[in-house]
């Protein structure tokens, strides 16, 4: 068995909310640091997975009348699309509704009852739905709201067994006093301390108000919290209390959890006292990183703010996107995405530095050795520089610092385009006495970038991939097999554009056109809801007279998110002669629409309509109710006023929330 293990976790993600690019954030970094331990002779077990149980999944798969099971089937398909277009390595993802977990909670659960850290008792509090979280009244919002989505929390009393947690706090504050590393970086340590040290009450494990999630053994009604249940994932998936096939003994040693700083009680504090209660060694560390912003707000789905990590890596690249999010802001800090910025970087670190550097020592070596890389010596200083960036980028990864490692990488490339400027090849080529230091130049340089693509290899791996097959070179290798000076005689393959400059003008002219584009469109169509609202429509085209829209690039067209939805529940709005009152399924939330249908259809005929719905529109007040978003519909209109509708519908089957194109 090799003694150089790593086990490297993410959260687990909550199946109903739409992958976003905080999810993308936490598993490429998770993604970086087990590609790089791979290139180090690591044995690596890199895991993610879905939470799939609490009252949210129990809600929405009521309102559209599935099971949860059969909902969570569907929607944690969103999160694995998602890890398979950022090339993300994992070797195994956890569902919490699968057998070997429940199998898992449950042996925990009897476990701590029988050596009585488990109890029954009572348990009131204010509770937030959405959430699944009970919230204490000292970090209540105003109104009684939930301090993290602002939404009204409902009291809450029920039976519930408890976690004796309490008999644990003090043996946790003597590890976390001994081990400074245990929670990263320092300011999360401090704040988990000193949470600590004011007292930690027994915790509530077990509810009574809902049926999705596991039963508590032995005592059916109860199932177990949702919180509670999620954590244990990370031995679950490592086969405890069985041990798999020697994972957990394997594994289990060299744990570390990487979080958002908005989860770090649950991962700091009720995680590993509960390790404690099971007689577990705690993990190495659990690392906090930060928030991404927009524009300086939270983002959320009601702003329609929420960045899609899809669009992103379609737009601009998979490996731009990546090294962006890992090279722009320190691992710990919050940081607030600007497309801007990573054009910038795209043009700056990308293309300029990295891919000038590749271009032009491919074609130097190509004009002056005929495409075959010099033998000989290398150059001392660069191999030196080498050799010191290797540390840097060791020291910093462990110290999970991406950005740090990223810059001392950008240094060497930066090192080594100076090179070309300071030893000028093209006048040594010029001169046959100068055979040798030309030789050495571009060994040196094409050994450089050898190292660089085995460097940033676990940051771009189809960058590296690109590159390496354009140095004529198999395969990567491990960073202690590299040898500076082993590349002589390689046969070089053409040169090709890395990344491709993006011509800013340009794309800014496109980027405003585009929110340019997106902001009339939503004032359009809040004109629009405004003639539903019972507004005489002026200078209405004649009949059969077709006004066409002015052109549009496929670019605009993709600001439309538009989406597959279920009418759940149409409502008549009295005040309204009309519009109806619609819920519709989204199948990662629900939302209320108004719609100006009612002249067509009867309530009956649309519940259960699957639809398209325009999501992203501004939202609009109409006869007192906000209205999100717009189902579409075509029609015949006379005089303004449409005489025939028929609503826009998928023909086939397929999932709730799938994004129209
Ligand atoms: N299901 C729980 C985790 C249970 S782990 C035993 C959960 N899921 S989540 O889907 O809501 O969030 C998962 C992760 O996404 C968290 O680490 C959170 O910090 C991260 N992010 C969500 N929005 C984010 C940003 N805007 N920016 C960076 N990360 C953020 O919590």
């Amino acid at each position: 068995m090799s003694d150089k293990n790593f086990y490297i976790t993410t959260p687990i993600y909550y199946v109903n909310d739409v992958p976003h690019i905080g999810h993308a954030y936490t598993t490429i970094a998770c993604d970086v640091m087990s590609r790089y331990k791979r290139l180090k002779g690591y044995d690596v077990f890199f895991l993610t997975g879905t939470d799939e149980h609490g009252q949210k999944i129990q809600q929405s798969a009521e309102k559209q009348g599935i099971t949860p099971q059969a909902l969570v089937d569907k929607i944690h398909l969103n999160f694995k699309d998602l890890w398979r277009v950022l090339n993300i390595s994992n070797n195994d993802f956890i569902r919490t509704t699968e057998e070997r977990h429940i199998k898992t909670v449950q042996a925990v659960f009897k476990k701590l009852m029988d050596q009585g850290d488990i109890y029954k008792g009572t348990y009131q509090g204010y509770y937030c739905v959405p959430c699944e979280t009970y919230v204490p009244e000292s970090s209540m919002g105003e109104n009684k709201t939930c301090p993290d989505c602002g939404r009204p929390l409902t009291i809450m009393t029920e039976e519930s067994y408890f976690f004796k947690c309490s008999k644990y706090v003090d043996k946790l504050i003597k590890y976390y006093e001994e081990n400074l590393s245990g929670v990263m970086p320092k300011i999360r340590y401090n704040e988990i301390m000193s949470f600590l040290k004011s007292g930690v009450r027994d915790q509530s494990v077990s509810r009574t108000s809902l049926k999705w999630g596991i039963p508590v053994p032995g005592d059916e009604k109860h199932v177990i919290y949702v919180w509670f249940d999620a954590l244990i994932n990370y031995i679950s998936a490592l086969g405890w209390p069985d041990d798999g096939q020697g994972k957990f003994k394997k594994f289990w040693p060299d744990a570390y959890h990487m979080v958002g700083k908005d989860i770090i009680r649950f991962h700091c504090v009720t995680w590993p006292l509960m390790l404690l209660a099971l007689g577990i060694d705690l993990p190495k560390s659990i690392i906090a990183h930060g928030w991404w912003t927009f524009n300086g707000e939270k983002m959320s789905k009601s702003k329609g703010n929420v960045i899609d990590p899809f669009k992103m890596a379609e737009e601009y690249g998979l490996d731009a996107f990546r090294y962006f999010l890992l090279r722009e802001v320190p691992f710990g800090n919050d940081g607030d995405f600007s497309e801007l910025a990573l054009v910038g970087r795209i043009n700056s670190d990308l293309a300029n530095d990295l891919g000038n550097l590749l271009n032009r020592t491919l074609q130097m070596i190509e004009s002056y050795r005929g495409g075959v890389v010099p033998s000989g010596a290398v150059n001392s200083e660069l191999k030196d520089f080498a050799a010191k960036t290797l540390e840097a980028v060791d020291l910093n990864l462990n110290k999970f610092a991406f950005d740090e490692a990223l810059k001392s990488i950008w240094a060497f490339i930066s090192r080594a385009n100076k090179f070309i400027d300071e030893t000028e090849p093209w006048k040594l080529a010029k001169d046959a006495a100068q055979a040798d230091k030309l030789d050495c130049v571009l060994l040196s340089l094409y050994e450089a970038l050898r190292f660089i693509a085995l460097l940033i290899a676990p940051f771009m791996p189809d960058t590296a991939d690109k590159m390496l097959a354009q140095l004529g070179v198999e395969s990567l290798g491990g960073y202690d097999a590299f040898e500076f000076g082993k590349g002589a005689d390689n046969k070089i393959n053409k040169a090709e554009v890395l990344f491709p400059r993006i011509d800013i003008k340009e794309w800014q002219k496109n980027y405003e056109a585009k929110r340019e584009e997106l902001r009339k469109r939503m004032e359009s169509l809040n004109l629009e809801n405004k003639d539903i609202k019972d507004v005489e429509v002026k200078d209405a085209p004649a009949e059969n007279v077709i006004e066409h829209e002015a052109e549009i690039g496929i670019d605009d067209f993709k600001t439309v998110e538009m989406r597959v939805a279920k009418i759940i529940k149409a409502e008549e709005i009295k005040k309204s002669k009309k519009l109806y009152k619609l819920e519709v399924d989204l199948g990662y939330e629900t939302r209320t629409v108004c719609s100006g249908i009612k002249a067509f259809f009867t309530t009956e005929e649309l519940d259960g309509k699957r639809v398209i719905l325009v999501c992203n529109l501004k939202p609009a007040k109409l006869c007192g109710i906000e209205s999100n978003g717009m189902i579409l519909a075509a029609s015949v209109k006379k005089d303004g006023v449409s005489e025939q509708l028929t609503l826009v519908v998928p023909e086939a089957d397929i999932p709730l929330g799938s994004r129209v194109s």
